[in-house]
């Protein structure tokens, strides 16, 4: 028998292990790729009428089994992060939306795409819905590239028909593989990119960092890593919290986690999830009311987003996201809009002094909050499928001045 001092050896040695601090094997070249996310701004949109239907339909999708789609949302282009990815031999690149609440990955919008020598027709069909926009088409099995890793038999969905996509080539599908059941004919689930590159022993945890950089002049990046996260773009330890138990946010990266606005508390524990292709950071009604009155924002017809005065932004307290027992905190400046970007979100006067703030009201019969890129673009996020959980660290542009 083990005496009981070898037991704790033994123990705090696995935690060392188990600690992001000293987990270089991750880090090492063999298991992760980094490859760079771009934004992509693709013309005037309506930001929070496109934002708040994808969450109903995330929501109606993971409650039901069913795909919904509200008809009255039209003219909602994507704007967000795109990935550049190889596909076929000889390779083609695409451009693809970065999207951590679908499992699907399939191209054809902008770009068609190209049969080559490693494409295989499987004969199916793929639908999916993700509230203001859609695409239908073919199921292929063809050889993806990111930097230097070739994924083989990956399934992928070639759009025949696609509606709100417009500036991107597709969608790049990362969320977890439950979210592909139903979406292609005679399968039940579609193995992810995440899941192959696992499966084909590329990675060996099946984990992604995601690194945002703000988006100032039109022209952000960020860096998706597989299999690992980066720890010198970070500036705090990890704060891991697991996938929440309640449905159906634990279908998608959904958490709970408590938000305050100054000293108040605006959303007591509440489950959401964490999504990369929703821009704003949505939260419940009664939150967003509370949040309005405190920063005295009115809401702005033309954008549908909150408007505050040069005034109201000098007094802006901190926002709070309390996750897993830390305190993630966007300060004024990350509470608003990037003044040089009005003019994507529909306002064209040129007037710097419009400031617009990036939380708005999600509406009903949805999720308690969903935390877009607005707030990743603040907090290094680690999606770990191996572990059922989400991780946070601060980096360099938790408080930077780039709005
Ligand atoms: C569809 O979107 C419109 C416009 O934002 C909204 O008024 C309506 O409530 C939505 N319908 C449903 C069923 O969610
Ligand atoms: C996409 O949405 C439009 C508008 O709601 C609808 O007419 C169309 O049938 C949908 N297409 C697919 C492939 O779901
Ligand atoms: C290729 O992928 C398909 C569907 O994802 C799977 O059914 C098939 O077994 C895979 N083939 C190989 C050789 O891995
Ligand atoms: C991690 O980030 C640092 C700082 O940007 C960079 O120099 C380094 O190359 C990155 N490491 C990997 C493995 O991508």
């Amino acid at each position: 028998m083990l005496p009981l001092n070898s037991l704790k050896i033994v123990l705090s040695f696995l935690l060392v292990i188990g600690s992001p601090v000293f987990s270089i094997p991750l880090n090492t070249q063999k298991t992760v790729v980094s490859l760079s996310a771009r934004f992509k701004a693709a013309g005037v949109t309506n930001i929070v009428a496109g934002d708040r239907a994808r969450a109903q339909a995330l929501h109606q999708a993971a409650k039901t089994g069913k795909h919904y789609a509200n008809a009255s949302i039209t003219n909602v282009a994507p704007i967000g992060y795109t990935i550049q990815v190889g596909i076929g031999n000889p390779m083609k690149h695409y451009g693809l939306l970065v999207d951590t609440a679908s499992g699907n990955t399939w191209i054809g919008a902008d770009q068609d795409y190209t049969i080559t020598s490693t494409s295989t027709g499987t004969g199916n069909t793929v639908s999916v819905s993700y509230g203001s926009s859609n695409f239908s088409g073919k199921e292929y099995l063809d050889t993806i590239t990111l930097s230097s890793l070739s994924i083989s038999n990956q399934s992928i969905g070639v759009a025949k028909a696609y509606q709100g996509f417009r500036g991107v080539d597709g969608v790049f599908g990362i969320g977890p593989v439950s979210l592909t059941k139903g979406t292609v004919s005679n399968t039940d689930t579609v193995p992810t990119i995440m899941d192959n590159l696992f499966n084909q022993e590329f990675t060996r945890s099946e984990i992604l960092g995601v690194y945002f950089v703000p988006v100032s002049e039109k022209v952000a990046t960020g860096t998706l890593t597989f299999g690992g996260w980066n720890s010198s773009l970070m500036t705090s330890d990890i704060t891991y919290t697991p996938i929440t138990t309640a449905s159906p946010a634990c279908n998608y990266w959904g958490i709970d986690q408590s938000i305050t606005y100054g000293d108040a508390t605006i959303l007591s524990s509440a489950a959401g999830i964490v999504d990369t292709a929703t821009v704003l950071i949505l939260i419940a009604t009664d939150a967003f009311n509370t949040y309005k009155t405190a920063t005295g924002a009115t809401l702005d017809e033309t954008t549908g987003l909150l408007k505050i005065t040069s005034d109201q932004y000098s007094s802006l307290k901190p926002l709070t996201f309390t996750i897993g027992g830390t305190a993630f905190t966007l300060t004024p400046n990350a509470q608003i809009w990037p003044r040089s970007m009005n003019s994507v979100i529909g306002d064209t006067s040129g007037n710097s002094d419009n400031i617009y703030l990036i939380v708005a009201d999600i509406g009903s019969e949805t999720f308690g909050f969903v935390s877009g890129y607005t707030f990743l673009e603040r907090f290094y996020s680690i999606f770990d499928t191996t572990n059922k959980r989400v991780g946070f660290a601060t980096t360099a542009y938790t408080k930077s001045t780039s709005n």
